[in-house]
């Protein structure tokens, strides 16, 4: 498979006496707990791709195995059983020489706590994976340096690790594993160590460094909120074994067993679950031509306050019902005239968190668009409010938000049911949609 980065089989690592005894124990259906104490199985039969350009996250409580799995992608862990392949080329009993050369071309690791090269200054320390793939100085140090620019530590190149701070020394060593030239980076609680702040902005870094460079990431983490943000998919372990393998969004409203639901309930959900999830069919649409008193009657007929305006299908602008009696108290005004151009819309793929700046911003539902401003549905407040009942965690709800305004139709539908499915139904916006 082309676009396969990693794909692991059946994997086991056991620690202790009789490892493979132990496996074979543990396909007999033998639990972890009847191993211990001689013997801890770390990871049990772990199955899973990652895709290349992914960033793949697996997380998990403390003990899981989620470190002891990560360190078998790089063989710093020979595996008891099972296979891995980094692209074609598989670890599990390889030779020494090939494991170094996958280690040294194709896969760079990050650590919550490891070391930097005392002796070397910070811009050695970030071009090293390259010096070790052995690039001429001139351009390991070009890339090395627009490398510490991203990560913000440009003016501390010449300088060496002990001048920098816990969170600096940090930057550099991730630096250092993304400038490697290598396809797969390894990411093991490497921004725990990092204040909040400085942690949330990594993160953003690293989906930017991850879209531009196209690396494939492997990202461990305690942290929720963190794993929700960065991951294409999650991993959750428990005991060894994965338990859960999903989109961010899965795990949240399809959690597999009372493990992951209790892992998830603190989610912020309104920065994972998107527009998608929380729109509605857009009821009242009409194309331009329809005119002042074709609006008119939508109004009065579906009891809505305001028609988005489509031209050829694609979203013009909206009138509400106030400009609409406004104009026919004027006479002869033509629907151009009253059209408000200027309306808010946002894509599927927009978290929550940033459709209530727009929604309370407008007096009608937020229009979901395509890239062509095809409607394909819409979010009324109420809608974005219900989706937040679950929640625990801090949002920025705004003061007004809870209040029913009168000038948005009002919805009928439960965004998220009981089964956690969402009900977010693309509208059919063709002409004369809105009848
Ligand atoms: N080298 C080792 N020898 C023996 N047991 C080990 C070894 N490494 C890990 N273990 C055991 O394997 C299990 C999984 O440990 P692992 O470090 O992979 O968990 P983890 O999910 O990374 O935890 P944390 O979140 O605390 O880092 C634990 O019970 C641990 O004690
Ligand atoms: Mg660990």
């Amino acid at each position: 498979m082309p676009n396969i980065a990693i794909s692991v089989k059946h994997l086991y690592k056991v620690f202790g006496k009789h490892p493979r005894e132990a496996v074979e124990r543990l396909k007999r259906g033998a639990t972890r707990d009847e191993l211990l104490p001689a013997t801890t199985a770390a990871v049990i039969d772990a199955s899973f791709e990652v895709e290349k350009g992914e960033i793949f996250v697996v997380m998990g409580l403390s003990g899981s195995g989620k470190s002891t799995l990560i360190r078998t992608l790089n063989g710093l862990n020979e595996p008891t059983a099972g296979s891995i392949k980094i692209g074609d080329e598989e670890l599990v009993d390889a030779s020494p020489a090939t494991l170094r050369a996958i280690r040294r071309n194709n896969i760079s690791m990050v650590f919550q706590h490891f070391a930097l090269f005392p002796h070397r200054t910070v811009l050695e320390n970030v071009a090293y994976g390259l010096e070790v793939q052995e690039v001429a100085r001139e351009k390991r140090e070009k890339l090395a340096y627009e490398i510490l620019q991203t990560v913000g530590l440009a003016e501390w190149a010449n300088a060496y690790p002990d001048e920098l701070s816990g969170g600096m020394q940090q930057r550099v060593g991730i630096a250092r594993a993304l400038c490697a030239e290598t396809d797969v980076l390894l990411m093991d609680e490497a921004f725990s160590a990092l204040d909040p702040l400085i942690r949330r902005e990594m993160q953003e870094e690293l989906v930017e460094l991850q879209s531009s460079l196209g690396k494939t990431i492997v990202f461990i983490t305690h942290d929720l909120n963190e794993a929700m943000f960065l991951g294409d998919r999650i991993a959750v372990m428990r005991d060894g074994r994965i338990v859960q393998i999903g989109t961010p969004e899965d795990i949240l409203t399809n959690p597999a067993d009372d493990y992951v639901e209790q892992f998830v309930q603190d989610v912020d959900r309104s920065r994972v679950l998107t527009a998608s999830a929380v729109m509605q069919p857009a009821r009242a649409v009409a194309p331009i031509s329809v005119g002042i008193n074709g609006v008119a009657k939508i109004m009065r007929e579906m009891q809505v306050s305001g028609v988005f305006l489509t031209d050829r299908n694609r979203l013009v602008g909206a009138v509400t019902e106030i400009q609409v009696a406004r104009a026919a108290r004027h006479g002869n005004v033509s629907l151009a005239e009253i059209i408000d151009r200027d309306i808010e819309t946002v894509s599927t793929d927009t978290v929550l968190s940033e459709l209530f700046e727009p929604a309370v911003d407008s007096s009608l539902p937020l229009p979901v668009v395509d890239e062509n401003r095809r409607i394909l549905g819409v979010v009324p407040r109420v809608a974005l409010l219900s989706s937040m009942t679950t929640t625990t965690g801090a949002i920025d709800v705004p003061e007004d938000a809870g209040e029913h305004d009168p000038q948005i139709p009002v919805v009928d539908a439960v965004v998220i049911n009981e089964h956690g499915a969402t009900t977010g139904v693309p509208a059919t916006t063709t002409e004369g949609g809105a009848q």
